[in-house]
């Protein structure tokens, strides 16, 4: 075998404040499948991640859940762990960026920055609460938009025009977290001064760190000029203090990379064969890579390089960035049921059904995936139940009958074994390029030629004609062979299958180099069923169950929603006449469609019993798939006065609540609601 690589892997460190779903595994998955696949070839791989537990978002969860930091992370750091073990993500660690060496090493590096003159301090203005006394990032101040007047917009872009601004443009500012108006305020902020590691990230990202399209995009901001980067952020804040200076912490974007070498140093200390610093340090002859997505390309490709350069350390070998995943074709939904937790999916469904989907669609681009639950079902039958389990249960049969489990002399067919032979080195090249749809595509050549072969020979017919049970025999023992071939060649995306089927070959753990040692005159162990079908019901009930999840209180999705409450002040009272003056009717969605040229609205086309009305809605974001709104009742505003829009005309609104993007959630009556009717 060629030389023993020493390879540091990381997946993105999730945050602690809520729950993995399916769009965070599909990265864990990715990575742990490039793992095993090194760690088979002999390498020795290191694969750490931890949970990212600093930031405001955090200590806001934990104080309305009435419980520190500290107990937060700790609780979902556990839930976690577990759903990343029941995917069979298989770490060497994984820990917290709340850890004693993270503490230690973030200063480390700071200091070593600061002293080589790459930190800068300034005063910053920026909105306050005074009533939680605490500094207002962006998305913790809601207002009315200057521009288009429509109220509770965030801090920095309204939802409805498209508008960008500061926050201090907002009319009616407040704080989403106290609901108080916030008073504008200053304080000393840390930068790290990126602007000089321009030309070393302007050779960095071109030195084949970098998928083409990412090094193209970052290329973009590189050439405009690089900003300095605000480390630093006020107390009240969780995290760790910034070394001499009081009531400053580091941003948890400063510690979360420096995380990946805090999880890695915690794992060095129980184990002997890594040396920390031989990973570490500038002239290294070890590799570390990174697997992201592309939401956080900037954070791994220009300021991480430009950190670990300042303090003297290595820069990783690659950055390998993967697109979103996408549901039935749009964005995941919780009203559809396509916003799937991993611990819900676990509940259905075998983990391995999605590590093979997801291998046979994961490429080295970085579009985005789609995880067609129909198109799921039907591959996993047809590849691993319908190909590759199935040449074992038609030949396991007869050596355990005709020849009491043993294996005999394999037939002859040089045809065959060769095109095994030689696509090794093609699946491996695709598995080492992060390739793993052309790695499952080949591998399932090899199954369709096995099970060509075997339905040739028959062995079912053969096994009744007298005098050609030994053929049978060695036919069924090829079969077995190629069975296990196709085996080793999985082993990275299926571990549990894996050791299935070596238990019943009765043989070791394997590992790539066993890939030409056929089992000849080998006993075997008793053939049980290695995998099931996927039953499109258990598909429907994870949906079900996934729309369930919503209603669910104790740790929400904050990853996304970043923790925030909806705190918009009340408004002014109002008599019931002036409520009974709008005319809310239930409308039926008979039609929605995109709008050419508008990038947030859909066009719907309503039915009130027999009236149709046209409406635009700003809601595009949450329906990337229009047509699912289709056949849908919900709430309509009938005698809000028409609004020429540049698109037509829009006749009234319809009611929908939430943040945006896409958490947009339109309101439906109960069923029973009849289209037309008012609603009071
Ligand atoms: O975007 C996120 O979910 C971050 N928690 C990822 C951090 S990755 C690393 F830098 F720590
Ligand atoms: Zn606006």
């Amino acid at each position: 075998m060629s030389e023993q690589r020493k390879i540091l892997v990381t997946s993105a460190l999730p945050y602690a404040n809520g729950s993995i779903h399916l769009g965070h595994m599909l990265e864990y998955v990715q990575t742990d499948m490039w793992v095993r696949f090194q760690k088979m070839r002999g390498h020795l791989c290191t694969y750490v991640c931890a949970d990212d537990a600093h930031g405001s978002a955090i200590m806001l969860r934990a104080e309305k859940e009435g419980i520190t930091p500290q107990q937060l992370i700790d609780y979902v750091r556990e839930e976690h762990y577990s759903d990343f073990k029941d995917f069979h993500v298989d770490f060497d660690n994984f820990y917290s960026t709340h850890s004693p060496e993270n503490r230690e090493l973030s200063e480390q590096i700071y200091l070593k920055l600061k002293a080589a003159g790459h930190i800068a301090s300034r005063n910053v203005t920026q909105y306050y609460d005074p009533e939680k006394g605490m500094f207002l990032a962006d998305r913790f101040i809601k207002g009315t938009c200057p521009k288009c007047a429509t109220a509770d917009q965030y801090g920095d872009n309204c939802e409805k025009c498209g508008a960008t601004y500061q926050p201090t443009e907002l009319k009616n500012p407040y704080s989403t977290i106290s609901g108080a108006t916030p008073v504008l305020k200053d304080s000393e902020h840390f930068f790290f001064k990126l602007p000089n590691f321009q030309s070393m990230l302007q050779e960095w990202t071109r030195s084949g760190t970098l998928q083409e399209s990412v090094a193209n995009k970052l290329a973009e901001w590189l050439d405009s000029g690089l900003q300095e980067w605000d480390i630093s952020r006020d107390a009240p804040y969780f995290g760790f203090e910034i070394p001499g200076a009081k009531d400053k912490f580091f941003y948890v974007w400063l510690d979360a990379p420096i995380g990946y070498m805090a999880s890695f140093k915690n794992l060095c200390a129980r184990r002997p064969e890594l040396d920390f610093d031989s990973y570490w340090q500038e002239d290294t002859d070890t590799e570390l890579y990174h697997f992201i997505g592309k939401d956080i390309t900037n954070f791994h490709a220009l300021f991480w390089p430009a950190m670990l350069h300042g303090a003297n350390l290595r820069k990783p070998t690659g950055v390998n960035v993967h697109g979103y995943l996408t549901v039935n074709g749009a964005k995941m939904s919780k009203s559809r049921g396509t916003f799937i937790k991993a611990r819900t999916y676990l509940d259905h469904l075998n983990p391995e059904y999605l590590r093979y989907y997801y291998a046979s669609k994961l490429s080295t681009g970085v579009e985005d995936l789609d995880l067609n639950l129909e198109d799921f079902a039907q591959k996993v039958n047809s590849d691993l139940v319908g190909k590759v389990v199935n040449i074992a249960s038609r030949c396991a049969g007869f050596v355990h009958k005709g020849n009491n489990g043993v294996l005999t002399q394999p037939a002859q067919e040089p045809e065959l074994t060769q095109a095994f032979a030689q696509a090794e080195a093609e699946i491996a090249s695709a598995y080492e390029a992060r390739d793993f749809a052309k790695a499952m595509r080949k591998i399932m050549a090899l199954a369709d030629l096995a099970n060509a072969y075997i339905a040739d020979k028959a062995p079912w017919a053969m096994n009744k004609v007298e005098g050609k049970q030994a053929e049978v025999q060695a036919i069924c023992s090829l079969g077995i062979n190629l069975f296990r071939q196709l085996v080793i060649l999985l082993k990275p995306v299926l571990p549990q299958l894996t050791q299935a089927a070596e238990n019943f070959l009765n043989v070791k753990a394997f590992t790539w180099a066993d890939l030409p040692n056929d089992l000849i005159n080998h006993q075997l162990n008793e053939f049980t069923p290695l995998l099931t079908r996927i039953d499109m019901k258990d598909i429907e009930k994870m949906t079900e169950a996934s729309k369930q999840d919503l209603l669910e209180t104790n740790v929400a999705p904050a990853a996304t929603t970043n923790g925030e409450l909806d705190k918009a002040p009340l408004a002014a009272e109002i008599n019931f006449d002036a409520f009974a003056a709008v005319d809310l009717r239930i409308a039926l969605i008979e039609k929605a469609e995109f709008v050419e040229g508008a990038d947030k609205l859909l066009r719907l086309s309503l039915d009130l019993g027999g009236v149709k009305r046209n409406v635009f809605s700003g809601i595009k974001s949450a329906y990337p798939d229009p047509s699912l709104l289709e056949g849908r009742l919900t709430l309509y505003v009938a005698n809000l006065a028409p609004r020429k829009m540049k698109f037509g005309i829009s006749e009234g609104m319809v009611l929908a609540a939430g943040p945006g993007g896409s958490e947009i959630y339109l309101l439906s009556p109960d069923q029973g609601a009849i289209p037309g009717q008012r609603v009071m």
